[in-house]
């Protein structure tokens, strides 16, 4: 299986299956001399862990890291960066039911197709336990950031199914202060009422939702990413869309942007504090790949996720038809937008680091 891992300078490798011994990922290029304690890599994984609301799946799964190599005396040397998570509480005998069903929505089909086999507990790699290998590397991602010029990177849940937050954008102090306060992760109070309302109906019909995941860095250094076939939105995407359940992404106006005309697009230049900047940033921050100093933000589209309680028509993999039903006490998401969230931040804290360390051999 090729293709676990991501970046250039910045390399991360991912290995293990939700129902393995345990998850982990390897950071390659990882600069020397950064402090690094456990417990940081540990509080990034408590935002992603689920049972956290009563709208992520219910499981008590308390990850704790444990780092195999990389760091001595409480810094990082710039060797190979180890960390595992012990899977626990994983019930395997659960999935004995559906080991013969093809599982609408999931992945056992195309890996089947593929490899010719299939870790049918919880999903093996296509599991979203590897996603906490992801938050794992973007919490030491997110330090090296902050010791570029304090850049921070937010994210937060902007809808579920069609209810919409209210766009955070112009509101950076409201946004750190509120997301990981709410149980869905939505900074908009009004909102998350009526997400909520739609959750529990979704919960009660046994269903799930969809819903999408914003993100905004704020400061961003200018002239990140490289032109043409390495546009820094490119990168965004390709880091982002990899993400399991991701259906769509979009970088500043996006869409929206394609029903707009130039003159109202178009983010016009003024002088600010004696330096050019764009009065607007309907760009999102980017401008031919490369990053304008402005914010950088963009959204990610997350289907339903496809672990419903209601039983849909489906065909074993001897070509029978069948019907799958989710094994009764399964785990699952009935928005996966929400536990999405520090994983979109620490996909786009990859993308940034990376960024950062290729922008140095840029010129003399
Ligand atoms: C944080 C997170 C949690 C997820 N939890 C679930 C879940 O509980 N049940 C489920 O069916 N899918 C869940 N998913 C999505 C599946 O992993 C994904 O749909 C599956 O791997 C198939 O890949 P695809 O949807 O990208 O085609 C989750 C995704 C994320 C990002």
């Amino acid at each position: 299986m090729a293709s676990n891992g991501w970046g250039t300078l910045f390399k991360i490798t991912t290995w293990g299956e939700s129902h393995g011994k345990a998850v982990g990922v390897v950071i390659d290029g990882c600069p020397a001399g950064l402090p690094l304690c456990v417990e940081e890599i540990d509080q990034a994984l408590a935002q992603r862990a689920p049972g956290k609301s009563p709208y992520t799946s219910p499981r008590d799964e308390a990850d704790r890291a444990e780092i195999l190599s990389g760091v001595f005396e409480g810094q990082t040397t710039g060797a190979p960066l180890s960390i595992a998570i012990a899977n626990r509480n994983c019930d395997s005998s659960k999935y004995e039911p559906i080991k013969e069903l093809l599982r609408p929505g999931h992945a056992n089909s195309t890996y089947l197709q593929k490899y010719g086999v299939f870790d049918y507990r919880g999903g093996g790699r296509s599991s979203a336990r590897e996603t906490a290998c992801r938050v794992a590397a973007g919490a030491v991602a997110k330090k090296i950031l902050r010791h570029y010029g304090d850049i921070q990177v937010a994210a937060y849940v902007a809808q579920i199914g069609a209810v919409q937050a209210a766009s955070q954008e112009h509101n950076w102090s409201r946004l750190r202060e509120h997301t990981y306060a709410s149980a869905l992760y939505c900074p908009d109070a009004a909102a998350t009422t009526a997400m909520s309302a739609l959750l529990e109906r979704a919960l009660a019909e046994g269903d799930s939702v969809g819903g999408i995941v914003a993100f905004i860095v704020n400061p961003v250094p200018k002239a990140l990413g490289d032109p043409v076939y390495e546009k820094l939105e490119a990168k965004l995407a390709h880091a982002l869309m990899g993400l399991p359940a991701a259906k769509g992404f979009e970088i500043g106006s996006g869409f929206a942007g394609a029903t707009w005309k130039g003159s109202e697009h178009n983010d016009s230049f003024i002088i600010h504090e004696g330096a050019a900047r764009c009065a607007t940033n309907h760009a999102g921050g980017l401008l031919g790949g490369i990053t304008t100093g402005m914010p950088l933000y963009g959204r990610v589209a997350f289907k339903p996720a496809s672990s419903i309680r209601k039983s849909l028509p489906t065909v074993t993999i001897e070509g029978k038809p069948a019907t799958f039903t989710l094994p009764e006490g399964s785990r699952h998401d009935p928005c996966v937008a929400i536990r999405a969230v520090p994983v979109v931040e620490a996909m786009v804290a990859l993308v940034l680091v990376d960024a950062l360390l290729l922008d140095r051999s840029a010129r003399l």
